[in-house]
C-alpha cells in the first residue's frame, strides 16, 4: 500500500518540477491535514517568492497539473494559495484492501536502521518503585517497542542503581536479620522498612556505623565476602522488580537490560584518566571535575560535574560519564534516548556536554533527554500517601485493577475470568493514562477518568477492539480471514479508511521526539472513526459484497488497534 501523504507529496513535487524546473523536484510540498479536504499542500506560498510568481497564481498552476491522476480526485485553490487535495475513493479503497493484506499493515521498516540505547525506568536496588517511576517506565518501553518494530537495533538500559555508599549499612543490616528475612522483606517490596531500620542503626549505633563504613571500603575494593552479600541484595531486589515488570508487561527481561551502574565500575578510573589527560577534567578542591562550557551556577561560577570525589570515591555522575563513553565509543550507537525526569535535566545536559568535549559524541550521533513529567495528586501536588510517603507503584496497580473489576463486575460470572479481564483493563488504563499525555506534562491521577469507557482512555480502545471481535464472533468468522475487497460507499467508511491509511505514519511519528502520545492520539482517532462507522453502517446485515467490504474494514481496524496498542505495551482482552 502507499501512504496517502507520501503519494500526494510525490505528485506535488512532480508538478513543481514541471512548473518551475527540476530544482524544485525535492522541495517540501508542505502536505498538511486539512479541514476542507483530505489534505492540503502549502508549498505555493513558500515557493512563490523564489519562483517570482504570485502565490495564488502558482497554486492554481500546480492544481491544474494535479487534478488528473489516479490518486487525486480534486485539487482546489483556496485562500492565499492553499491547494486542497481530495483523494479518489477507488484509490483509497485499494490502499485499504492492500493494507489489510500486508502483515505490517503499511508500517515500513526504517532505512537506515540505527542502533539505539534507550535508558529508561531507572530503578534502584533496595528501593521500591513508586508512582513516579511509571512514566519513565511506560514511555521508555513504548519507545523501545516502536523502534524495534521499525527495524532498529535497540539496547535496553535500565541503568539500575546498584552501587553507592549506602550499601555498607544495607549489607550490615541484612547480616543482622539474616538471609531469609532479608529475602522475604525485599521480594515483598518492603524496602522502606528495610532501609529505615538500617538507617536507624547507622545513626544510633556507633559500632554498626563503623562496620558499615568498613563494609563499603571492602565492597569498593572488591572484597569477595562483601560482594557476595551485596549480590544477595541485588538479587532480592531483582526478584521484586521482575514481578512488577512482568505484571506491567515491561520488556526489561534480560539481565543485560538492567545495565546496572556497577557494570561501569571497572571503567571509572580510566574514564577519569582520559578526561584528565585531555584537559576536559581538572582537579578542583581535591576533586576531579569537568567544567563543561556554558554551565554556570547562580553566582556566575562554572558548574562542576564531579568525576572523582576528593576522598577518591566515585558517584552518580562518574557512572553516567563512563556509561555514555561506553555507549558512544565502544558500542558505537547512533542514538541514546534517556527517558528520565526533568529534575535530572541539568545533570544529563552536563554529561552530554562532557561527552561532546571529550570527542565521544560525534556529529553523527545524538544523545537526548526525553524528559518525563510527574503523575501528581488531584490538586497538582506531589502524589503522597496520608502518611506523607511516596505512593508505591504496586499500590496504584492494585487500585486500578480493583476499580476495573468493579466497573465490569456485573458482566462476568466467572471470578477467574473477571479477575483476568480486570487485570488487563486496570493495568492498561494505568499505562495508557501515562502514554496518552505529552510525556513531559504533569498529569493528575484520576482513576475515574482513566477507567472511563469513553474518551481517550485505555478501556475505550480495548473496548473498540473487543467489540470488533464480537462482530466476527457473532458471524462465526475469523477476523484474520477477511479479505475484502474494501469498497468505500458512504463517508463514514471513507473517513475510517483514510485514518487507517495513516497508521505507518503515526507509528513513525513516535520516533523523532520519543513521543508515544502521538501514536495514542492516532489510535483514539481511529477508534472514534470506527465508532461512527459502526453506528452508521450495518455490517452483518449488509448486502453481499458490501458485507465483505465492511468486515474487511472492521478487521483492518482491529489489527491496527491491537498492533498499535501492542506497540504501546497495552494488551487487549478478548472480551470486555
Ligand atoms: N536510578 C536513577 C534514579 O533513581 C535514574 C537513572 C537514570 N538514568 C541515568 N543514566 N542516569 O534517579
Amino acid at each position: 500500500m502507499r501512504d496517502p501523504e507520501e503519494a500526494l507529496s510525490q505528485l506535488v513535487q512532480a508538478a513543481m518540477a514541471d512548473e518551475l524546473g527540476p530544482d524544485y523536484a525535492h522541495a517540501d510540498p508542505l502536505i498538511r491535514a486539512s479541514q476542507f479536504a483530505d489534505f492540503q499542500a502549502n508549498a505555493a506560498m513558500s515557493l512563490a517568492k523564489s519562483a517570482g510568481q504570485q502565490p495564488r497564481e502558482l497554486a492554481s498552476r500546480l492544481a491544474a497539473r494535479l487534478g488528473d491522476s489516479d490518486v487525486v480526485a480534486s485539487a482546489e485553490v483556496s485562500g492565499p494559495g492553499f491547494i486542497n487535495l481530495t483523494l479518489r475513493d477507488d484509490w483509497l479503497a485499494d490502499q485499504a484492501t492492500s493494507q489489510l493484506a500486508d502483515p505490517r499493515l503499511g508500517v515500513r521498516t526504517a532505512d537506515p536502521a540505527q542502533t539505539i540505547v534507550v535508558d529508561y525506568s531507572g530503578p534502584n536496588v533496595a528501593k521500591e518503585l513508586h508512582a513516579g517511576h511509571l512514566r519513565a517506565t511506560t514511555v521508555g518501553d513504548a519507545v523501545v517497542r516502536v523502534l524495534e518494530h521499525l527495524g532498529h537495533k535497540v539496547i535496553r538500559a535500565a541503568h539500575l542503581g546498584d552501587w553507592g555508599t549506602q550499601f555498607g549499612m544495607l549489607i550490615e543490616h541484612a547480616l543482622d536479620i539474616g538471609e531469609q528475612a532479608t529475602y522475604e522483606q525485599l521480594v515483598a517490596g518492603e524496602f522502606t522498612a528495610f532501609y529505615q531500620a538500617a538507617r536507624q542503626k547507622f545513626d544510633g549505633d556507633q559500632a554498626f556505623a563503623d562496620r558499615s563504613r568498613q563494609r563499603v571500603v571492602e565492597l569498593q575494593a572488591g572484597g569477595e565476602q562483601a560482594l557476595q552479600l551485596w549480590r544477595l541484595l541485588v538479587d532480592d531486589s531483582m526478584a521484586y522488580l521482575r514481578q512488577i515488570y512482568t505484571r506491567l508487561d515491561i520488556t526489561l527481561t534480560d539481565d543485560a537490560d538492567m545495565d546496572p551502574e556497577s557494570f561501569y565500575n571497572p571503567m571509572l578510573a580510566d574514564v577519569c584518566a582520559e578526561l584528565e589527560a585531555t584537559g576536559v577534567a581538572v582537579i578542583s578542591d581535591g576533586a576531579l571535575c569537568a567544567f563543561p562550557p556554558g554551565f554556570t551556577g547562580r553566582d556566575g561560577r562554572p558548574l562542576p560535574l564531579i568525576l572523582r570525589k576528593s576522598d577518591g570515591g566515585y558517584g552518580y555522575g562518574s557512572t553516567d560519564v563512563a556509561a555514555i563513553r561506553y555507549r558512544l565509543r565502544d558500542l558505537a550507537v547512533d542514538r541514546i534516548i534517556y527517558v528520565v525526569g526533568s529534575e535530572q535535566s541539568l545533570h544529563l545536559a552536563m554529561v552530554f556536554a562532557v561527552a561532546r568535549q571529550a570527542g565521544w559524541l560525534t556529529d553523527r550521533q545524538s544523545a537526548e533527554h526525553a524528559v518525563v513529567g510527574l503523575m501528581t495528586g488531584p490538586g497538582g501536588q506531589r502524589l503522597r500517601t496520608r502518611e506523607g510517603e511516596q505512593v508505591k507503584l504496586v499500590t496504584l496497580m492494585d487500585e486500578a485493577v480493583e476499580r476495573a473489576e468493579r466497573v465490569i463486575t456485573d458482566r462476568y460470572q466467572d471470578p477467574a475470568q473477571r479477575r483476568q479481564i480486570a487485570e488487563a483493563v486496570g493495568i492498561g488504563a494505568l499505562k495508557y493514562g501515562e502514554l496518552s499525555v505529552a510525556r513531559d506534562s504533569s498529569y493528575a491521577l484520576d482513576f475515574d477518568r482513566m477507567l472511563a469507557l469513553t474518551g481517550n482512555t485505555g478501556p475505550y480502545l480495548q473496548y473498540a477492539a473487543a467489540r470488533i471481535r464480537s462482530i466476527f464472533a457473532r458471524a462465526g468468522l475469523d477476523p484474520a480471514g477477511a479479505r475484502g475487497p474494501i469498497l468505500l460507499t458512504v463517508p463514514a467508511e471513507r473517513t475510517l479508511a483514510l485514518r487507517l491509511a495513516g497508521f505507518g505514519r503515526a507509528v513513525g511519528e513516535v520516533v523523532a521526539g520519543a513521543e508515544p502520545h502521538k501514536l495514542a492520539g492516532y489510535l483514539f482517532d481511529t477508534a472514534s472513526a470506527f465508532t461512527t462507522f459502526y453506528e452508521q453502517c450495518p455490517v452483518l446485515s449488509a448486502e453481499a459484497g458490501l458485507r465483505e467490504s465492511r468486515l474487511a474494514l472492521a478487521s483492518l481496524t482491529l489489527q491496527v488497534l491491537v498492533t498499535g496498542l501492542g506497540l504501546l505495551g497495552i494488551g487487549v482482552p478478548d472480551r470486555m
